[in-house]
């Protein structure tokens, strides 16, 4: 990687932001004199589902993985984040569907920061999610991906994906996969990360059958629990050592479109970081008895034939992945699952995206 593609992590020390911040204050004006407009940009990121998944960090300082990850990005479920920097406002801002947000502000706060400089003026920031948030189904990731592109643009700064997506990976890890479309592969370099697709998402057309086990948020975060299993869990070195072996399977099963081989190595890769997380201590558990009764579910169609395969995340819910034609038969036996509260289905979409006119 040459110099020019690193990251510009800006602070109020980068001279560079500092004056792509002057101008943007001038030419965009403050709110309050007659010919100005507020600048309210808005962007939509849709959350990516890990098949080789990411748990553990490199850098904990700079949210840097430990290991490299694959996912693919869905299309239906979403966030949208709209951005409005004001000189008017003493301090930043969040509303989370219509309702105030402290809890989250803080690193809304961080983020912003970093695409803008510390020396920003203060944030509007409006999200509205069309599904549960922190509940394991990547409600981070789909924010943190749509705030960098919405707050990078509101902030007149230009950049690339990959910057964008190291932007959102300081904020939350595995975000920096949603600016991405497709099946997406991180790689966990020593310096920084890489993003790209590998497949898009026509290239391959699976669906995604979420069963909602239970909707609440999670009893510990990931960033808190992937640090006790880095520093507790007697499987912690071993996950990290074999990850490049099922991450160069999932890929050749990606580009060959085999999917009895990614079925297998993605069940496998989140058996593994589930026992990481179940042998830490204290133990990290998040799955409940829907998410067993879905498994078995899921094992029991495989047994009939079927193509599809589970996996689960930081939280109760299951992602059952399948080929489009199993779509119907793969929610109705999710449905009817003991526990399992609703079913929400999707196809693979494309990374986090401005929406003009907003
Ligand atoms: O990005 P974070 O810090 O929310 O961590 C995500 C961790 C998993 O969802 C469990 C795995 C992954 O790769 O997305």
């Amino acid at each position: 990687m040459s110099e020019s593609d690193e990251p510009r992590f800006i602070s109020h020390h980068d001279s560079h932001a500092a004056a792509t911040y002057t101008r943007l204050l001038l030419s965009k004006k403050t709110p309050n004199s007659s010919d100005q407009k507020k600048m309210r940009t808005e962007a939509q990121a849709q959350p990516n589902i890990a098949l080789i998944k990411y748990w553990g960090k490199r850098d904990i300082e700079r949210n840097l993985p430990a290991v490299s990850s694959l996912s693919v990005t869905l299309d239906s479920l979403w966030t949208r984040m709209s951005v409005e920097f004001s000189a008017d406002l003493a301090a930043d801002e969040l509303v989370v569907n219509t309702a105030v947000s402290e809890e989250m502000l803080p690193r809304v706060s961080e983020c912003l920061d970093l695409v803008a400089g510390s020396d920003r003026p203060r944030a509007m920031v409006t999200s509205e999610c069309n599904f549960p948030i922190a509940a394991g189904l990547a409600s981070s990731a789909s924010a943190f991906a749509a705030l960098v592109v919405a707050a990078s643009e509101a902030a007149g700064i230009e950049r690339d994906e990959l910057s964008l997506a190291r932007l959102a990976g300081a904020a939350s890890g595995s975000a920096a996969r949603s600016l991405f479309g497709g099946f997406v592969e991180l790689q966990a370099n020593e310096e920084n990360i890489d993003v790209s697709t590998i497949a898009d998402a026509d290239t391959w057309p699976l669906t995604v059958v979420i069963a909602i086990t239970a909707p609440g948020a999670k009893p510990v975060g990931s960033g808190e629990a992937m640090n006790r299993s880095a520093k507790s869990s007697p499987f912690y070195s071993s996950w990290v050592q074999q990850q490049a072996a099922d991450l160069a399977t999932a890929r050749e099963a990606v580009l060959s479109k085999d999917f009895g081989k990614l079925a297998t190595v993605s069940e496998h890769n989140c058996l593994k970081m589930h026992s990481v997380m179940w042998a830490s201590r204290p133990p990290i558990v998040y799955w409940n008895s829907a998410t067993l009764a879905c498994m078995e579910a899921v094992r029991q169609l495989q047994n009939d034939g079927h193509a599809v395969f589970f996996t689960i995340d930081a939280g109760p819910q299951l992602k059952a992945v399948c080929l489009p034609d199993e779509t119907d038969l793969v929610r109705s036996t999710l449905d009817a699952c003991s526990g399992v509260e609703r079913t929400m289905v999707s196809g693979l979409g494309a990374g986090a995206r401005l929406l003009e006119g907003k």
